[in-house]
């Protein structure tokens, strides 16, 4: 099933995501949700609080990136906790299918280390580098209530606050179903 993905300026992509305490048949039946609706929207990753659920889960699927290179990497991540980030911060350009039309230059380090369960409640630690770990970076932000628009200076702040209380207001062009604050679903 295709959720309709919360747009910018909901509460519930400001909140630290509770952590998941039973794994089972209707986690995994939102998982699947989870990445039909990214692959609906066309997106390398998706976190349960863009579709209003504010719990620690978010998938990923590098191969929207670069078929030939991530072949595989498709990957849920549940009760994910950072361990650590290493390396040089660099610059990439990033998107989020709850900022739609929006893209900016977001710095961030080079990799990252987390502890998750997949689906069947196995825990990993696991360390990801390069575009894998700027993917799950971002929808790591997202659980802890952070978006990339965070990462951004005051004054880039500012320069795109008109778009971002646009996309407040569900003036925005999107291509899959969104819930706007403001002006109702679409
Ligand atoms: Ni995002």
């Amino acid at each position: 099933m295709i959720h309709p993905i919360v747009a910018y300026g909901s509460p519930v992509l400001k909140e630290k995501a509770a952590k998941i305490e039973t794994l089972g048949t209707e986690l995994k039946a939102l998982v699947a949700d989870m990445f039909e609706t990214m692959y609906n929207a066309d997106g390398c990753g998706l976190a349960a609080p863009q579709i209003g659920k504010s719990i620690r889960l978010f998938v990923i699927d590098a191969e929207m990136l670069d078929e030939e290179k991530y072949k595989g990497c498709k990957m849920a991540f549940i009760n994910a906790e950072k361990i650590e980030e290493t390396g040089v911060a660099w610059s990439c350009d990033e998107g989020c299918l709850s900022i739609p039309g929006l893209r900016e230059e977001v710095k961030r380090p080079e990799n990252i280390t987390l502890n998750y369960q997949d689906e069947d409640g196995v825990e990993h630690t696991r360390s990801f580098e390069g575009m894998m770990a700027r993917v799950i970076q971002h929808e790591y932000d997202h659980i802890e209530g952070k978006l990339f628009t965070d990462h951004l200076s005051p004054l880039k702040k500012r320069l795109i606050q008109g778009k971002l209380n646009d996309i407040i207001r569900g003036k925005a062009k999107f291509s899959y179903p969104m819930r706007f604050v403001q002006g109702g679903r679409k």
